[in-house]
C-alpha cells in the first residue's frame, strides 16, 4: 500500500483508539457505582414518612438495623451479600454508604422509599414483603452511619445535620408537644421510657 493510505488507515486507528478511551471514562472513579446525582423524589406515599422520634440517637434501633443487615435476623435479608458488611460493595453497582457525597443527597424518606421498593431494573429488589415498616427504618439508622455518621435528617432544612439539632432553628408548630413559653431551653425529658420496652 502507498504512503497515504497507510497514514489513513493509522489515523483511523487512532481515531477508534481514542474514541474508546473517552467512552471507557464516564463513571468517574466511583468503583462502578455511576456519577453522583440526585435521587427522584419519593412518590407521595413515602414524602410524607419520617424516622420516629428519637430512633437517630438510640444505639440499640441502630444495633438492631446493623442484625437485620447482616442477614443475622434473618438470612433471607442479607443486605451486606451486596453492599458488604463494612458499608463497601462486594457487588457491582451497590451503592456505597460509605460514601458521603451521595448519600447526603438523600432524605430519610428517599432511602426509606428505595429500601421498600427497590430501584427497577436493578439488583435492588424491593423489601417491603419481607421488612415491617419498623425494620425498614432500622435500616435507614444503620446505613447512615458510615457516610452520615453521627448525622440525622432535618425535615425543614431538608439536610443532614447533627443528631440533637434538627428542627433547633425551626421549630415544627405540628408536632412537638410544645412546653410552655419560653421551653426553648427546657431540659429534654428523660427520653420517655416505652412503657414495657415493647
Ligand atoms: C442482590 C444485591 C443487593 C442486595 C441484597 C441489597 N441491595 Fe441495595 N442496592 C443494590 C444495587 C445494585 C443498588 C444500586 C441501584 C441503582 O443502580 O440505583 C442498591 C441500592 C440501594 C440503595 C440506594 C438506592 C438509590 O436510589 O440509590 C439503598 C438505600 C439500598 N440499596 C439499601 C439496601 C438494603 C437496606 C438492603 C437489605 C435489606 C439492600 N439494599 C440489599 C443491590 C442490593
Amino acid at each position: 500500500m502507498n504512503r497515504t493510505a497507510w497514514m489513513k488507515a493509522m489515523t483511523m486507528v487512532g481515531a477508534v483508539t481514542i474514541g474508546f478511551g473517552f467512552a471507557g471514562c464516564g463513571g468517574g472513579e466511583g468503583g462502578g457505582e455511576g456519577p453522583v446525582v440526585a435521587p427522584p423524589p419519593p412518590p407521595a406515599e413515602y414524602a410524607d414518612k419520617h424516622m420516629p422520634a428519637g430512633w437517630w440517637a438510640d444505639d440499640k434501633i441502630v444495633e438492631e438495623g446493623r442484625q437485620l443487615y447482616i442477614g443475622a435476623k434473618n438470612p433471607d435479608v442479607n443486605c451486606a451479600s451486596c453492599h458488604g458488611k463494612d458499608g463497601k460493595p462486594v457487588k457491582a453497582g451497590a451503592r456505597d454508604f460509605r460514601n458521603t457525597e451521595r448519600m447526603k443527597l438523600y432524605s430519610d424518606s428517599v432511602w426509606f422509599w428505595r429500601i421498600s421498593e427497590g430501584v427497577p431494573n436493578t439488583k435492588m429488589k424491593p423489601w417491603k414483603s419481607k421488612l415491617s415498616e419498623e425494620d425498614r427504618w432500622k435500616l435507614v439508622a444503620f446505613e447512615r452511619t458510615w457516610g452520615l455518621k453521627g448525622q440525622e435528617w432535618d425535615g425543614a432544612k431538608k439536610a443532614w445535620v447533627p443528631v440533637g439539632s434538627a428542627g433547633a432553628a425551626a421549630p415544627a408548630p405540628a408536632e412537638a408537644p410544645a412546653p410552655a413559653a419560653g421551653g426553648a431551653a427546657a431540659p429534654a425529658a428523660p427520653a420517655a421510657p416505652a412503657a414495657g420496652g415493647k
